[in-house]
């Protein structure tokens, strides 16, 4: 395995890098990834049985998106206990089993942190609801009164993430105040309580062995909420720039100085990643190591399969990277987006149908399977193959999302009845919302759940006819498939990885970017249509099968790498 399975973490004493600055990342979302009690949700059981095919896969850690015990009000987003397992997914003992399983494998685990609200299920809201008005419990949270007359309407015109208002009115006649669902509450992080809570957890579950955590909507947790507080559209007017009443506010980095002292307590450090959806010159606050040591940049699910937009963010997130000491982070899909060879089949305008925290879908995306606009999944697929091929040559870690490494397409195929996500209900299907991304993987090529879970129960999310054609079984023992190419790439990777430096090479043509790292590893992406003759070879994997490793050209759409010399 590479330098980043080593166990050795950096220390001002030690030359050798920490393990997540170049690790491969792969993200579980546990009740879509395989389902060990045959109910027809993933568990963790699910995960320990399937800890051959991660470490054949090659990647150096995963990271669990929640599991922790949740109405499931936004896919386990909504956590009602912090320091346990959803009875549905399992118990500690089967996290303890899973986390002994995975490190014995070499492989490291980082689990999400949701900080930013809990569920209305939690012990503390409950209280705070059950307390009354200007009840001590009620701090924890934000509630305040209503305006107009009787107080019967929200305290101001705020939108939440997910659509509709960010505030609801308990019995009482007091609003709380929900940047998403009004089954997440977002927390006082003014109040001493919360944040000694959330030290308590990352103490349980760094004690308990994981290496790291996500953080997510980092940038969200304090706020200023003085009053008189701005309408919709006075907010919308203020700068983001340190000093928002609601958003990426300097104070929340001594939450950070606080937590990094944890991390710091232990022997190797826990290490962090930031989900901060802020301004690009923003990131390095939270990628410093006395914040949290690193945050994911995710121009790449922003852009086009485009030369120059790779190249952009590409120099972009390097210069950023070196500015807070951190490295960089490469994400092309997660489970809050559509996923990517989706996005590259479609036509261009109608690949984006929105923006903000996620890449919404829009209505579009219902269509792409039918008429309006028409998907080329072939293309879509040879494109994704070519950009994953690209970020894993780039210094930094890659964080690969559950079932790309099958070439998985979006499922839009949902009916309403069967969908999940808060956005699709909040925005009355206006915004298709993210369940196609997070439709249960297909292991085997037939079976009720396609091998996702044991017994006869359908898949909490149903899986379409075509996924059968995905399947793990039908890749695993076929070389051209997107699975080998992922193995193969990552193995590769492991044994060529190298210190964090890039050069661009000149390709001479603007939809072809070449470059190498110090060991000499040379990528080449060839993004147009016309197939690029190389200065040098032999190729030592190509993204397509088109081409042999000495016909000496990088075929339209896709990346080649070529061996280091020596
Ligand atoms: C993050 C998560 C997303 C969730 C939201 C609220 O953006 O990635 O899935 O809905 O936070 O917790």
């Amino acid at each position: 395995m590479s330098l980043a399975a080593s166990d050795t973490q950096s220390s001002p004493h030690s030359s050798v890098p920490p393990w997540w600055r170049q690790a491969v990342v792969y993200q579980i979302y546990p009740r879509s990834f395989a389902d060990a009690n045959g109910d027809g949700l993933g568990d963790l059981a699910g995960i320990t049985g399937r800890i051959d095919y991660l470490a054949d896969l090659g990647v150096e850690a995963v990271w669990l998106s929640p599991f922790y015990p949740s109405a499931l009000a936004d896919g386990g987003y909504d956590v009602a206990d912090y320091r346990d397992v959803d009875p549905r997914l399992g118990t500690l003992g089967d996290f303890d089993a899973m986390l002994a399983a995975l490190h014995a494998r070499d492989i490291k685990i980082i689990v999400d942190i949701v900080p930013n609200h809990s569920s209305n299920l939690h012990e503390w809201f409950q209280e705070a609801v059950a307390a009354g008005r200007g009840a001590p419990e009620r701090e924890r949270y934000i509630f305040r009164e209503g305006s107009g007359p009787d107080g019967a309407e929200p305290p101001t015109d705020w939108v939440s993430t997910f659509g509709g208002p960010a505030w609801t009115r308990v019995a009482d006649g007091q609003w709380y105040l929900h940047n998403f669902a009004p089954e997440q509450p977002d927390f006082n992080w003014d109040h001493p309580d919360v944040r000694e809570d959330f030290l308590t957890t990352l103490r349980f579950w760094s004690d308990r062995g994981v290496d790291g955590f996500r953080i997510d909507v980092a940038h969200m947790l304090t706020k200023d909420l003085t009053e008189p507080l701005p309408s919709r559209d006075e907010l919308a007017l203020i700068p983001v720039d340190g000093n928002h009443p609601l958003l990426d506010r300097d104070d929340v980095h001594d939450i950070y100085a606080q937590w990094r002292s944890v991390f710091n307590s232990y022997t190797p450090p826990r290490t962090a990643v930031a989900e901060a959806w802020v301004e690009r010159s923003r990131i390095p606050l939270y990628a410093r190591p006395e914040s949290l040591g690193q945050s994911f940049n995710f121009d790449l699910l922003l852009a086009d399969f485009d030369a120059a937009q790779f190249l952009q963010v590409v120099t972009d997130n390097l210069e950023l990277a070196a500015r807070s000491g951190s490295s960089s982070t490469w994400v092309l899909s997660n489970h809050d987006v559509v996923r990517h060879p989706t996005r590259y089949g479609l036509p261009r305008p109608e690949r984006l149908a929105g923006g903000g925290p996620a890449v919404r879908h829009g209505e579009t995306w219902l269509r792409s399977r039918g008429t309006d606009p028409v998907l080329d999944a072939e293309r879509g697929r040879r494109r994704a193959a070519a950009a994953t091929m690209f970020l894993l040559g780039l210094p930094g870690s890659a964080y690969l999302y559950q079932g790309e490494e099958l070439g998985l397409h979006e499922v839009v195929e949902i009916d309403a009845t069967e969908r999940q996500d808060p956005h699709f209900f909040r925005t009355a299907g206006h915004d298709i919302g993210r369940d196609g991304c997070r439709v249960p993987l297909p292991w085997q090529v037939s079976g009720p759940s396609l091998g996702f879970g044991t017994g006869d129960a359908a898949p909490h999310l149903p899986q379409p006819e075509w996924m059968a054609d995905y399947a793990v079984e039908r890749q695993q023992d076929d070389p051209e498939s997107m699975l080998s190419l992922y193995r193969t790439a990552l193995a590769l990777r492991a044994q060529w990885q190298t210190s964090e430096a890039l050069e661009w090479v000149e390709s001479g043509r603007p939809d072809v970017l070449s470059f190498r790292r110090p060991n000499g590893w040379r990528v080449v992406t060839n993004f147009g249509q016309k197939p690029y003759r190389l200065d040098e070879g032999p190729i030592a994997l190509s993204s397509t099968a088109d081409v042999g490793p000495d016909d000496g050209v990088v075929a339209a759409e896709s990346t080649v790498w070529i061996a280091p010399q020596g």
